[in-house]
Formats: C-alpha cells, sequence, structure tokens
C-alpha cells in the first residue's frame, strides 16, 4: 500500500514548525502506524535528512507515550486503541494521512511530534497518591471493598496519561485524566484518608498549568483510548464540591474556637 504523508515538522521548541510532504510506498497492511513511520524513517536516513521524531516505547498500548493527532483525531480513526495499535490496514491505499502532535497550550512541542506533557506528571505530584503506610502484604479479601467499586475503581485505573483527553477538548482539559484519578483512589478505603486533599491540589494544580475546565461536549469520552466515560468527571465535580464543603465548615469550626 502507497501514502501520502503530511507530517509536522519543527526543529526545537522555539523554531516555527510547519507540514511536510512525503510518500511512502510498498507498506504492508499489516504494518503497525509505528512500523510505517520507521519505512519513512529509514528513508530519510538514507536519503541523508533527518528523521522525524516521535514518542512511543510499549507500543501495546500500555505506556501512554504515544500522542498523534493522525487526520485531526487523537490516536488516528479507531475508536478505543492508541496510536501503537493502530494498523495501516485501517486506511485506504494512496491516502493521504496528516500527522500533527498534541495541541495544547500546556503541552509544547519538544520537536516533530513530540510534545512535552510533563504536566500530567506534576497533576499526579499534586495529589494522585495514596501515603498511607501499608504495612506487609495484608491477605487477600482482608479489606472489604463492594464490587460495584473495585470495578469502578478498576475502570478508572485503566487511564494511562496520555493526553489524548485534553488533545481532543476544545478548552484542552485534563478533567477525564483528573476525575479517572481522583474516582479510582476515592473509591478504595486507601484512598478516602487523603481525598478531600486530592481532589483541591490536583484541580488547583491544573488551573495553574494552564488547562481549561470540561468543554461539556464528552469528545474525551469518544477520544479516550481505555474507554474512560465522562461518569468520572461527574464523580470528580462531586468530590470537589464535598472537599470545598468541608475546607469551609473546618474554617467555621477554627474561627469559633478563637
Ligand atoms: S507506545 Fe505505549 S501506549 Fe503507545
Amino acid at each position: 500500500m502507497d501514502y501520502t504523508l503530511r507530517i509536522w515538522r519543527q526543529e526545537n521548541a522555539e523554531a516555527e514548525g510547519g507540514m511536510a510532504t512525503y510518500r511512502v510506498e510498498g507498506i504492508s497492511p499489516d504494518s503497525s502506524f509505528f512500523e510505517m513511520l520507521d519505512t519513512l524513517n529509514q528513508q530519510l536516513i538514507d536519503r541523508g535528512e533527518e528523521p522525524v521524531a516521535f514518542d512511543h516505547d510499549c507500543r501495546e498500548g500500555i505506556c501512554g507515550t504515544c500522542s498523534l493527532y493522525i487526520n485531526g483525531r487523537p490516536h488516528g480513526p479507531l475508536k478505543g486503541v492508541t496510536t501503537c495499535q493502530l494498523h495501516m490496514r485501517s486506511f485506504p491505499d494512496n491516502e493521504t494521512i496528516t500527522v500533527e502532535p498534541w495541541r495544547s497550550k500546556a503541552f509544547p512541542v519538544v520537536r516533530d511530534l513530540i510534545v512535552d506533557r510533563s504536566a500530567l506528571d506534576r497533576i499526579i505530584q499534586a495529589g494522585g497518591y495514596v501515603s498511607i503506610n501499608t504495612g506487609g502484604v495484608p491477605d487477600a479479601n482482608d479489606i472489604p471493598v463492594a464490587k460495584e467499586h473495585s470495578d469502578e475503581a478498576f475502570d478508572a485505573a485503566a487511564c494511562i496519561g496520555c493526553g489524548a483527553c485534553v488533545a481532543a477538548c476544545a478548552n484542552a482539559s485534563p478533567m477525564l485524566f483528573i476525575g479517572a484519578k481522583v474516582s479510582h483512589l476515592a473509591r478504595l478505603p486507601q484512598g478516602k484518608v487523603e481525598a478531600e486533599h486530592r481532589v483541591l491540589r490536583m484541580v488547583e494544580c491544573m488551573e495553574g498549568l494552564g488547562f481549561g475546565g470540561c468543554s461539556n461536549t464528552y469528545a474525551c469520552e469518544a477520544e479516550c483510548p481505555k474507554g474512560i466515560t465522562v461518569a468520572n468527571i461527574a464523580m470528580l465535580n462531586r468530590e470537589f464540591f464535598l472537599a470545598g464543603l468541608m475546607r469551609q465548615k473546618d474554617k467555621g469550626r477554627r474561627s469559633e474556637s478563637f
């Protein structure tokens, strides 16, 4: 199969970028999208040109490193797959394919198709953790968790932090990502201890990093490769509201005792 590729090229964060057009031919329909890009890069290297820089690690849909808009959609045309799980049989022969990096103020372009997504790491550092001392390994089923809650926590924990929700959102909002982390931890007994602190810190961090709020378009749910639903944003809003109330109540109590 043959393709024309329109790819965003940008030498570094400060340089002005632009689209470049390449032709790749004789690609197997069973090649992955990244194998097709590897073929292109080999051709560029053979011609003495700079290969296209793109992010990847596991190539199995696990690590969340890959991050490309393909024909204007995060992770390309298929539902429920990451870029690394996409195969060339999903594109008609002789198609022109446009490949761009994630676009968000909080994700600056590092080079070509690579963006700096460390803003998501900073949101996790702000509260996406459990810091209680868990001691030794507990016996299985030692801590009772309702089946419904464990299923919901497990579904939320499927988020791989790829940033597709940010890339899909008109407001570049990471609320699906934060909602998944908050829901995952708030539904489990170990996560309840820091729930109030967690949600307030994570939302505060999100706002400080220049991300927007939820656009209510559900584009994040439609493009999430792991099927994270907007029910997690509803949970985030609920937790945020309750945490705000608790904080007000605590302040009131403290001022009464003076
Ligand atoms: S490279 Fe790991 S999820 Fe795509």
